[in-house]
């Protein structure tokens, strides 16, 4: 059984072909970003250009032929709306010209199942950090198999407040890994540190942080300090589900899993409860199509398939929303 999927939720455009839970290629155009962040209908432009050779591409590396695929997945969201459309579109023309089944699929469910799939995993906590959000997540099978959302949060999402930082302090490129690079020899400075049980915020770290750019504190400092606090409130709302809910293991996914210093500091905290933690290689947690035809193939070969699902998209698809109908 040999599934492809397609993500384009955001500046990547993804395609990833597996067969019987081996990835056999992962294919990756990546428009290029600009300090001016992502113009959605530029970014759509760049995936509709490339959309056609990076799936021919990624048959040649796996190779696969067209007519040897049995199920075709897409992004349905959270994500750009422009964007996500490309996605939506290739794979029901993709679909269409194989007369195979199309299957929609949450973007950050992806990420954490790539992983588990990588680590053979059944039921561990998960942390999801990326732009737009940072979850802790596990699955509740009632009323019906889903990942329960057990904190969160109340602002913006780790990533953006990364990258906003980043922005802000005038790095190129602004993001987050130019943030890790020059907090590498900083002195830590106290900031806000806000943690309410399971949820945490990041607004207030981040007007501080700016202010301590503004009354002259080097860049470094005030960059290590800033990434120290908020992944040390990650790991505290992270250690308080893990101990509450009994998980054997947690795993972080999503672009700040990324992060060397947030995978050291969880690894520590779950060593010292006897737990183990798990990362998926870089690839897994930058966007990428491998996780997307991951879990379609789950679908595909569950008996459910999946078939109450609209073949839409949502940009603002929220985790808790999809069915994890192989359950
Ligand atoms: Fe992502």
């Amino acid at each position: 059984m040999i599934t492809i999927g397609i993500e384009s939720s955001a500046h990547t455009f993804g395609v990833g072909i597996v067969e019987d839970g081996k990835i056999l290629a992962n294919v990756k155009s990546m428009y290029p970003i600009s300090d001016k962040g992502i113009i959605p209908m530029k970014v759509a432009d760049f995936h509709q250009k490339h959309a056609a050779q990076t799936i021919r591409k990624a048959l040649k590396e796996a190779s696969v032929r067209q007519e040897e695929i049995d199920a075709v997945g897409y992004t349905k969201g959270p994500g750009i709306g422009p964007c996500l459309r490309v996605g939506q579109l290739a794979a029901l023309a993709f679909a269409a010209a194989i007369a195979k089944p199309v299957y929609p699929v949450n973007h950050a469910v992806a990420h954490i199942e790539v992983t588990k799939q990588i680590y053979g995993l059944k039921d561990p906590l998960a942390l999801y950090v990326s732009g737009g959000n940072s979850q802790i997540l596990g699955i509740d099978m009632e009323p019906q198999p889903h990942y329960h959302v057990y904190g969160e949060t109340f602002d913006i999402g780790v990533g953006n407040m990364l990258d906003s930082f980043a922005r802000e302090a005038g790095l190129n490129p602004a993001w987050g890994s130019t943030v890790a690079k020059v907090a590498k020899d900083g002195e830590y400075i106290k900031m806000p540190y806000t943690v309410k049980g399971m949820d945490f915020t990041f607004t207030g770290l981040l007007t501080n942080a700016a202010a301590l750019l503004k009354e002259g504190r080097s860049i470094g400092d005030v960059a290590f300090s800033l990434q120290e606090t908020a992944f040390s409130m990650l790991c505290e709302a992270a250690e308080r589900a893990l101990m509450l809910l009994r998980k054997k293991e947690i795993i972080v996914s999503g672009g700040v899993a990324q992060s060397e210093r947030l995978a050291e500091m969880l690894e520590i905290m779950a060593s010292s409860h006897g737990k183990k933690f798990y990362v998926a290689p870089n690839e897994f947690n930058a966007d990428n199509g491998a996780m997307i035809a991951v879990v379609a193939e789950k679908i595909h070969t569950s008996p459910k398939k999946g078939v109450s699902e609209r073949l839409s998209i949502n940009q603002k698809y929220r985790i808790n929303d999809f069915k994890l109908s192989w359950l």
